[in-house]
């Protein structure tokens, strides 16, 4: 896990125009691209650069980035859907990852998951109407040992417990203000 306590990766404005890649991000590509020996190498991290700057990867800026690199559609989105970090959908200024893997829910995760899910009055998978808050679980993350457990902004929060959710979802809530 990287930097516990790093901000909160802002959701930057869509361009006007995103079926065009900006010219940031076509430097970007651009630097991938030379550092890759195969073009279908840079995939996942020219998708992690356009969420980067869009806030989530929607089918405008897939094709985008076909056009720019002649890598098809097709094998973007394949690539896109296929990891959980990448969305395709847009997503709240904060997500929140809680576990839903076999050991975290058989430390009670699934309880916390439905926690999270009443205290911002949202279901799995929903953002809340404020774009503060997106929950969506994906499966182990690596810390059974510390179950159950969530990543959200980037942080790791062990051994959760139903108490301290709502203190949690308020500092979180501050991060993405
Ligand atoms: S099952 Fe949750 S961290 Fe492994």
């Amino acid at each position: 896990m990287e930097n516990l306590h790093q901000q909160a990766i802002p959701i930057a404005l869509v361009e006007a125009d995103s079926t065009r890649l900006s010219a940031e991000e076509q430097h970007g590509i651009d630097a991938l691209i030379s550092h890759s020996p195969q073009l279908a190498g840079i995939t996942i991290d020219a998708l992690k650069l356009i969420q980067a700057e869009r806030g989530w990867v929607s089918d405008a800026s897939l094709h985008a980035l076909s056009l720019y690199t002649n890598i098809p559609v097709a094998d973007l989105d394949s690539v896109a859907t296929f990891y959980n970090l990448i969305f395709r959908q847009p997503v709240g200024t904060v997500v929140l990852h809680p576990c839903d893997g076999i050991s975290c829910d058989l430390m009670g995760a699934e309880h916390i998951r439905q926690c999270l899910s009443q205290q911002l009055n949202i279901n799995t998978g929903e953002t809340t109407p404020d774009n503060h808050f997106t929950l969506i679980p994906l499966p182990c993350l690596g810390a059974c040992d510390k179950a159950p457990v969530m990543i959200a902004n980037k942080q790791l929060f062990e051994n959760m417990t139903e108490k301290e959710i709502p203190e949690l979802i308020k500092a979180l809530g501050e991060v993405s203000k």
